[in-house]
């Protein structure tokens, strides 16, 4: 299962969820496979045709339950996972975790039990709900998964006063950032962090994970990114109002930028980021300053935190803190906890990574 895990990764398969397959005959793996994206084969499908020898008999190892799907994306009759399994003449089917997608959900496993195979359910399943949190997040609350990576000094600054930010943190946590984006389906930015640092926002000196970069997203009410901005290139979103200047979004949009235009009134981060989803993002890593956090914050669209501390102090009451704007909680016994908490060392920093609870808080005013 760690390597169906291990190659479910090879795909970009949004705004499906990432699964791989692996055959194993006796002893030995005699074939490997996982979903490429939307219209293409399912990992069981690429596995099983992938097969070296017979595979009658075999276990197949599978990171999300065989499907129940008859009609493909493209409309077409498609053999549907389980049935393939069958055909095969695989008698043992390991899941690592259950679809949460109402026409499987649970039936891809009973018709397999039906037909007299093994069926195995829950190996490695925390891994893999981590692994397909971007589809699940789409599933059932519309929107892509966000995780929020901040690197702050021991006194809680993410830039000096005056602005200078580089580097708080070591090249060890700036490696284990690269392989967070790696990742990740988009990287987001406000545009206080374009101007201030004009920073690349791509994976670097790391392998990509699915072979392509994460796009840029970067939110910018009034257009008033430079043209002249790293990140302003191909592929880049720039999430803006529709009174913005048209002919900066003319520009953008000749350097091969995507513009989302909403109407002022509308411009929030829950209308965002459906739109966002929309557009093929289902796992987003926010890496802006302050002020955009604290909307993400304050909208409770945060799901995941990377949170690194190195230990150095600048001081300053006007240095940038990780999130501004209106406070999350005014009474300590209101702060918003973290859950799975775990804390990682990187040469003299630590990263404290977790899960925000947000569930049944009401938001202050
Ligand atoms: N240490 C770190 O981890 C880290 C990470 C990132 C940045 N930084 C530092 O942070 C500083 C920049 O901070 P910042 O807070 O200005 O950057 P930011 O949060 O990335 O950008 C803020 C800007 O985003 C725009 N924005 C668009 N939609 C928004 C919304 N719904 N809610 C709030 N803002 C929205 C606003 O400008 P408009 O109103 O014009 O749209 C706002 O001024 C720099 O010094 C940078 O070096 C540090």
């Amino acid at each position: 299962m760690r390597k169906a895990l291990q190659v479910g990764l090879k795909g970009h398969p949004h705004p499906n969820p990432p699964v791989g397959a692996v055959v194993v005959q006796g002893d030995r793996v005699i074939a490997q496979g996982w979903h490429n994206g939307p219209g293409t084969p399912h990992a069981e499908h690429m596995a099983l045709d992938a097969c070296r020898e017979n595979a009658a008999g075999a276990t197949l190892y599978v990171t999300l339950e065989p499907c129940c799907h008859t009609i493909g994306r493209d409309g077409n009759v498609r053999i549907p996972c389980w049935q393939r399994c069958l055909d095969a003449g695989v008698t043992r089917v390991v899941i690592a975790c259950a679809d949460i997608d109402p026409r499987t959900a649970g039936k891809g496993i009973q018709h397999l039990l039906d037909a007299g195979v093994s069926v195995d359910v829950g190996v490695l399943s925390e891994k893999a709900i981590h692994q397909q949190r971007g589809f699940r997040s789409i599933q059932t609350a519309g929107r892509p998964f966000v995780i929020h990576k901040v690197a702050t000094t021991l006194d809680g600054h993410i830039a000096c006063e005056g602005g200078d930010s580089k580097w708080i943190t070591g090249e060890k946590s700036r490696r284990a950032v690269h392989q967070l984006r790696a990742t990740c389906d988009a990287i987001i930015v406000g545009v206080g962090t374009i101007v201030a640092d004009d920073p690349d926002l791509t994976v670097r000196s790391v392998p990509l994970v699915s072979g392509r970069q994460p796009r840029v997203v970067v939110f910018d009410r009034s257009l008033r990114m430079p043209e002249s901005a790293r990140v302003a290139r191909q592929g880049t979103v720039i999430v803006t109002t529709s009174d913005a200047p048209g002919a900066a979004t003319d520009a953008f949009k000749q350097k091969g930028c995507h513009i989302i235009a909403l109407d002022a009134d509308t411009y929030t981060v829950e209308n965002i980021l459906p739109m966002l989803a929309d557009i093929g993002m289902g796992i987003v890593l926010l890496e802006a300053g302050g002020v955009l956090s604290g909307a993400f914050y304050r909208a409770r669209y945060v799901d995941e935190v990377h949170w690194y501390i190195a230990p150095k102090v600048v001081g300053g009451g006007n240095a940038p803190v990780g999130l501004a704007g209106s406070p999350l909680a005014t009474r300590m016994n209101r702060a918003i906890e973290l859950t799975q908490m775990q804390m990682h060392r990187y040469g003299v920093d630590v990263c404290i990574t977790g899960r925000p609870v947000w569930e049944g808080r009401e938001a202050e005013s």
